[in-house]
């Protein structure tokens, strides 16, 4: 157990964390995740992302959205974020992770500072608004059980390190401002 996090790290001359983006379905994690992603990279940083498309086909894909499963599925993810954050990475977290007591287990896995929690503040009239995959409209009809904002809880971070307001910034503004939060030199 010699080679630890820091020897890890400092071989790759950063800082390793976990970004943790929350917020409802359509509210622009991803998006911005993606963003943040690609700009780190471009600087020289190790990053990886999880996010839905990675996670909720592989790893997850035997859960689905009861509180339950929720439950697991963050669990989960916050394990493999550690496990990340033990390798040097910079891990990239994109989940609604609707409950605090799921995230502020994911923040104690790591030390102090290295867990980032981004609070991708989308009102649900304005994700609802987006819809891209339709979801909240079968919802609203009915058609689709305990969807987060409708018929499943949401509860937003009392004390995120960054609260992004996507109705009034872009997401290639809100990634400049996580970026700048992260003082990575250039
Ligand atoms: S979490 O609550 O367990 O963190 P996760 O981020 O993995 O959720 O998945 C959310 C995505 O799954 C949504 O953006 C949406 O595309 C899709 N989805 C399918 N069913 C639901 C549902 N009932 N509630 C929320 N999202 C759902």
């Amino acid at each position: 157990m010699d080679i630890d996090k820091k020897s890890r790290s400092d071989l790759k001359c950063q800082k390793a964390r976990i970004l943790w983006f929350t917020g409802l379905s359509a509210a622009g994690k991803s998006t911005i995740a993606n963003l943040v992603d690609a700009r780190l990279h471009a600087l020289g940083r190790h990053t990886y992302l999880l996010d839905g498309d990675n996670v909720r086909l592989g790893l997850n894909r035997d859960l689905g959205f009861s509180d339950v499963d929720r439950v697991e599925n963050i669990r989960r993810i916050a394990e493999v974020a550690g496990l990340m954050v033990d390798a040097g990475l910079i891990a990239l977290v994109a989940f609604i992770s609707p409950f605090r007591r799921e995230r502020a287990m994911a923040r104690k896995i790591v030390g102090a500072g290295e867990f980032i929690e981004i609070f991708v503040d989308t009102p649900i009239a304005v994700a609802e608004a987006r819809d891209p995959k339709g979801l909240y409209k079968k919802a609203r009809r009915g058609e689709l059980k305990d969807f987060t904002g409708i018929d499943s809880a949401y509860e937003p971070p009392e004390n995120p390190e960054i609260r992004i307001d996507t109705t009034v910034m872009s997401a290639e503004e809100a990634a400049e401002q996580i970026v700048a939060f992260l003082k990575i030199p250039n």
